[in-house]
């Protein structure tokens, strides 16, 4: 029995899935341990000062919780686990892209959308036009909706203003929205995300001036802790992904790639060769690519959401990675243009119906596998006692039943560092700034 009562408990679940099962050892969960969730039938959590005291069946829980507890959950018939960790996102940007995917519903390509100058390009004349104040709004109301649907730590991107002035707007609105937010942002510079309209034809220059310009003033301010490229085939090429990624690793920031979203470029290759942290997309992803990627211990950040808004019909391999020993993670790619998709619900039911993932394994990958992919598998993901107290709530009676509730919110309580920051349904704790975000 400890001598102080927790000061939140949550009792009766009918399966709480821990993610932090016995006998597999931490770090990045591949193979067959991807499988493996650590699933306790009626369990409990005590938490106290924001972690986790005590986690078990809740019958033992409570054998050893003093009287006296101020908050108590009582999970009965619903499920369990880690919040969820959102390993890709591009949260900062303003305008909407309905025109074009109109375009695409009428046969328009991506990537030709970009070189015309839309896509990409027409949410950096937006972001860029917009105020500070306007784009910490729309953040802010994105990670509460974020929060709502069970995500508690997000990985958000720059990359829509490709310009000194718009690339620190955004990594600055991002530090302003999370500073006042339960949902951590990690941060991540993504400069050569398109090469803009100053800079057309001459993309060695826009990358000189990424490497001279903004990397240092990125860098001096601790804006972000990765650097991203987007390396396909008419944007940037694996060599100048290569010369960017390796410059931004003298300046200490951590390397990820949109790597081999459409086209089989080596973009693999080079995550696992520069050490990358993670490879995100991979749909198109080469067999020698996985293997190196396996190889390397480079998390593959698989987004079935972005080929669902594209009506692609390739989607990553992710039984040919899990087969080959890829750590494999999931996230939303939350974005105006390619998954306008906050919902990492939505993205399990994608990874099971569309990458034939099993539930566990798709849960495994949104969370501990996620949270290793933004430099955080050391306090997000899983649950074990001396952890952040970070869980959701969700209104199924088992974890495998998740992924086939579409298109509705299963999420009812969202805890994040031991506080009840979602109840029933609604945000509590901090003035909600609004139910709906888009
Ligand atoms: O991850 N592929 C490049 N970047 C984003 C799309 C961003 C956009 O189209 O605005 C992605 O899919
Ligand atoms: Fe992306």
């Amino acid at each position: 029995m400890r001598t102080e009562p927790s000061e939140l408990l949550l009792i009766h679940a009918a399966e709480l899935a821990t993610c932090a099962p016995e006998g597999v050892p931490p770090g990045p969960r591949r193979g067959t341990d991807l499988g493996r969730v650590g699933i306790i039938p009626d369990g409990a959590i005590a938490c106290a000062h924001g972690r986790i005291v005590d986690i078990g069946p809740t019958r033992e829980v409570l054998s050893r919780e003093p009287r006296g507890c101020p908050e108590i959950i009582d999970a009965s018939g619903k499920t369990v686990l880690p919040g969820f960790v959102d390993a890709h996102t591009h949260l900062v940007f303003a305008g909407t892209r309905h025109e074009e995917h109109i375009m695409r519903i009428q046969g328009a390509k991506y990537l030709d959308i970009l070189s015309a100058g839309g896509g990409i390009i027409s949410t950096v004349e937006a972001t860029r036009k917009a105020s500070f104040e306007d784009l910490q709004a729309t953040a802010t109301k994105r990670l509460d909706t974020v929060l709502l649907h069970g995500t508690t730590t997000l990985e958000a991107k720059s990359g829509y203003g490709l310009d000194l002035t718009s690339e620190l707007k955004q990594l600055e609105v991002l530090r302003a929205a999370s500073c006042k937010h339960p949902v951590e942002v990690v941060s991540t510079l993504l400069a050569a995300h398109a090469v803009p309209p100053e800079f057309e034809g001459d993309v060695e220059g826009y990358l000189d001036f990424i490497i001279r310009e903004v990397l240092p003033a990125v860098a001096s301010r601790r804006l972000a802790e990765f650097c991203d490229v987007f390396c396909e085939e008419g944007v940037f090429s694996t060599q100048q992904a290569e010369r960017l990624l390796l410059a931004a690793q003298r300046l200490g920031l951590r390397s990820k790639l949109h790597a081999d979203e459409i086209n089989p470029i080596g973009g693999a290759e080079l995550a696992a060769s520069l050490g990358a942290v993670s490879a995100d997309h991979l749909a198109a992803a080469s067999r020698t690519g996985m293997d190196r990627l396996a190889e390397a211990g480079v998390v593959a950040v698989l987004l079935p959401a972005t080929m669902f808004t594209l009506m692609s019909d390739r989607y990553a391999d992710a039984r040919g990675m899990i087969d080959r020993g890829v750590a494999v993670a999931l996230a939303t790619d939350f974005n105006p243009g390619t998954s306008p998709v906050p919902s990492m619900q939505f993205v399990l039911t994608l990874a099971c119906l569309e990458m034939k993932m099993t539930p566990a394994e798709a849960v495994s990958a949104a969370t501990v596998n996620a949270a290793w992919a933004i430099g955080r598998g050391d306090r997000a993901g899983s649950l074990s006692p001396g952890r952040p107290a970070d869980f959701i709530v969700v209104d199924v009676p088992a974890l495998d039943a998740l992924p086939f509730q579409i298109g509705v919110n299963c999420v009812t309580d969202v805890v994040k560092g031991g506080r009840v920051v979602v109840k029933d349904g609604r945000r509590v704790g901090s003035a909600p700034s609004g139910d709906r975000a888009f």
